[in-house]
């Protein structure tokens, strides 16, 4: 998998991808991540203006199209032979959810562009843009750490990447649910002791307590999930 990443900020990725799964991932050729600064496409070489103010009036300024244009069409070049779908990172977009990871994992190469200000031009979403992702209901800065969440959640998927010992087959929302509660050593913490069944040594009676407490917390959580 290939993440190509249109930003403004790329020294923002510098700390996300160093350290823990991603890491290796891209140490091991799993995955590869490279940014891209959307300022290095602008045509005004004095001040690398890639802003303007929208037509109608409203506050704030929106990322100028042809810098964008630009962006992608690098994006595109480099990744010559590849299918990279084109994503950007806007709160206006679908909500980023385990099945549409799943989906964008199956993907060769994702380029991700990352807004900032008040968002782009139309004309770039409607002629460059394959899809819209949000990662909720709140507004960020900019499109970065969505972008980062994103290379993290697909990361994940991408085979090979997790071993057993960190299955991806146990996380929340692999099966639809949301996790069961977990224990780790001591036995008995500030009074508490660990539930008798998965001190029990009986396989079936474990998974059968864990489906059950999944189902709880997802009924009790997320019911929407169910
Ligand atoms: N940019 C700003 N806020 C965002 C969000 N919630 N999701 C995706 N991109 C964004």
């Amino acid at each position: 998998m290939i993440f190509d990443i249109l930003t403004l900020f790329p020294s923002m990725f510098e700390g996300a991808f160093a350290d823990s799964i991603i890491k290796k991932a891209v140490d091991n050729g799993f995955v590869s991540i490279s940014t891209h600064n959307i300022r290095d496409y602008s045509d005004d070489v004095r001040h690398k203006t890639v802003d303007d103010y929208p037509y109608g009036g409203d506050a704030g300024m929106l990322l100028k199209p042809e810098p964008l244009a630009r962006a992608i069409t690098a994006a595109r070049e480099r990744l010559a032979g590849k299918t990279p779908l084109v994503v950007f990172m806007t709160p206006a977009g679908r909500l980023l959810n385990q099945g549409i990871v799943k989906e964008l994992a199956a993907r060769d190469s994702l380029i991700l562009l990352c807004g900032r200000y008040k968002g782009i031009d139309q004309r770039i979403t409607d002629q460059y843009v394959d899809m819209e992702l949000s990662i909720g209901d709140y507004v960020l800065s900019g499109g970065e750490i969505p972008a980062m969440a994103v290379v993290d959640a697909v990361t994940r998927l991408v085979p090979g990447v997790l071993g057993n010992m960190d299955s991806a087959e146990t996380d929340s929302f692999h099966s639809g649910l949301l996790s069961h509660p977990q224990y780790t050593r001591p036995e008995v913490f500030e009074g508490v002791s660990v539930p008798e069944v998965l001190i029990s040594g009986h396989h079936a009676n474990i998974k059968e307590w864990q489906r059950q407490k999944s189902l709880e917390i997802t009924k009790e959580r997320r019911p929407d999930l169910l």
